[in-house]
C-alpha cells in the first residue's frame, strides 16, 4: 500500500532530538516498519497549493497519515481525486482538518490516537490560565527589555483563587483541565457540553453543568475551549457571544482557532471586554505574519499568551502518539480490531459523540 504522511519540518532540532518523532525527518518512526511489510512510504511537508506533494501524492495514496500541527486539509475537493484513500490517520487528536461528513459518504475510516496528548494540553491551559490571570507576559517582557516598574505589571494581575472558571466541553481534555484546578480554589468550576459527565466524575471535582451557552459564559471569569472543531462550533466565539462574557474575562483556547472569530476576539481584548487571550490553535496554520491575534493587545499592553501550535506535540507527546499510529496502522494491516475509542468515523458513520450531535 501507499501510505503518504505529512508532517511538518523539523530541520535541525529534528536532527539534534530524535525524539521530535513528528518532524518529516524523524517520519513518526515508522519508516523501517511500514517497508519491511512491503507498503511505500511517502513523507512531506509541501501540503499547500495544487503543486503540492500532498495533492500529487493523494491520487493514490491508500493511507494518509496527518497531524493537527501542520494539517493536510482534505477537503471534500482533494477527497474526490483521492481514489484509493481507505484510512486516514491522525498523528494526535483532532481531526477536523479531514471534511468527516466526506469521509463518512465515502466510508473512508477516520482514526486519531486518542488521549495521546490530552495531559499535555490540560497542562497547557493551565500554564495559559496562570499566565493571564496573573499578567506574566507583560511582566517578563519588561524584564527582558531592562524595565523594572512593577505597579506597571501589578495593576493588571490577579489571583486564580476566588474565580469562576467554566470549560467549553467536558471530554478528556477538559475534564483533565477541572481536576488540576480543584486545588486552586476557586469559586466554582463550570462546563458547557452537551455530554453530561457521569455524576461521581461531576461530583469528584465539584462541577456543575451550565445547559444555556449566554448563561454560561456570562458566569465565568475564565473560560477555557476544549471542544472539537466541528459545525456546531466554527465560530461559536464571535461578536455576538463575546458581549454575553463579563467584562474582563479570560479566554483560553488550545483546542481549534476556528471555534473562535479572530478579527471578533482581537477587537474584544483591544476594548477590554476580554482581559486575555491565551491558546496555541489558529484558524489558519502555520498562521500567517499579519494574523491580528499575533499582536493584539488589551487596553493595557498585556494579555496576549498566543504560541505556535505545540501543546499537544511535547517530546512526551510524541512518544505516545508515534506509538498509537504504529498500532492503527498494525491492526489495520493485520485485520484486528481498532480501539473504539480511536474511531472517529468507522465504515460510513460516526463513531464519537464528540464531534456534534447527530
Ligand atoms: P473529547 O472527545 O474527549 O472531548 C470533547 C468534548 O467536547 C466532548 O465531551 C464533547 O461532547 C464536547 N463538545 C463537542 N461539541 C461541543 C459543543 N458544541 N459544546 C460543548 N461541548 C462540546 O476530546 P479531547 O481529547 O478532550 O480533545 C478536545 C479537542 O482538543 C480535540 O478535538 C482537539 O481539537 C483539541 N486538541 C488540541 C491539541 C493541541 O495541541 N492544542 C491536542 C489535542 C487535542
Amino acid at each position: 500500500m501507499k501510505v503518504l504522511a505529512i508532517l511538518y519540518n523539523g530541520y535541525e532540532a529534528a536532527q539534534a532530538e530524535p525524539r521530535l518523532l513528528g518532524t518529516v525527518e524523524n517520519e513518526l518512526g515508522l519508516r523501517s516498519y511500514l517497508e519491511s511489510q512491503g507498503h511505500e512510504y511517502i513523507v512531506t511537508s509541501s501540503k499547500e497549493g495544487p503543486d503540492s506533494d500532498f495533492q500529487k501524492h493523494i491520487v493514490d495514496t491508500d493511507i494518509l497519515i496527518t497531524t493537527p500541527f501542520h494539517p493536510g486539509y482534505l477537503t471534500r475537493e482533494v477527497m474526490d481525486k483521492a481514489k484509493n484513500l481507505k484510512l486516514c490517520v491522525t498523528a494526535g487528536v483532532g481531526s477536523d482538518h479531514i471534511d468527516l461528513n466526506a469521509a463518512v459518504e465515502r466510508k473512508i475510516q477516520v482514526l486519531e490516537v486518542t488521549g495521546s496528548n490530552v495531559v499535555s494540553v490540560a497542562e497547557q491551559v493551565m500554564m495559559s490560565i496562570l499566565l493571564l490571570v496573573r499578567n506574566f507576559v507583560p511582566a517578563h517582557e519588561m524584564i527582558e527589555n531592562g524595565g523594572w516598574q512593577v505597579s506597571e505589571i501589578a495593576r493588571n494581575a490577579f489571583d486564580l483563587e476566588g474565580k469562576v472558571v467554566g470549560t467549553l466541553g467536558a471530554g478528556r481534555i477538559g475534564y483533565r483541565v477541572l481536576q488540576r484546578l480543584v486545588p486552586f480554589n476557586c469559586k466554582e468550576l463550570l462546563y458547557f457540553d452537551y455530554n453530561a459527565l457521569p455524576a461521581e466524575a461531576e461530583a469528584a471535582v465539584g462541577a456543575r453543568r451550565v445547559q444555556d451557552l449566554k448563561e454560561f459564559v456570562s458566569q465565568c471569569d475564565v473560560i477555557t475551549v476544549n471542544a472539537p472543531l466541528h459545525e456546531g462550533t466554527l465560530g461559536l466565539i464571535n461578536k455576538d457571544l463575546l458581549q454575553h462574557f463579563k467584562k474582563g474575562a479570560w479566554l483560553v483556547d488550545t483546542a481549534r482557532g476556528a471555534i473562535c472569530v479572530a478579527e471578533d476576539v482581537a477587537e474584544a481584548l483591544a476594548s477590554g471586554q476580554l482581559r486575555g487571550y491565551a491558546g496555541d490553535v489558529w484558524n489558519v496554520q502555520p498562521a500567517p505574519k499579519n494574523h491580528p491575534w499575533r499582536h493584539m493587545k488589551n487596553p493595557l499592553g498585556g494579555g496576549n499568551g498566543m504560541t505556535p501550535h505545540y501543546s499537544g506535540t511535547t517530546l512526551d507527546a510524541q512518544i505516545r502518539y508515534a506509538e498509537g499510529t504504529k498500532t492503527i496502522l498494525q491492526n489495520y494491516f493485520e485485520g484486528k480490531p481498532q480501539e473504539p475509542g480511536n474511531v472517529i468515523v468507522g465504515l460510513g458513520k460516526y463513531e464519537t459523540k464528540a464531534y456534534g450531535q447527530r
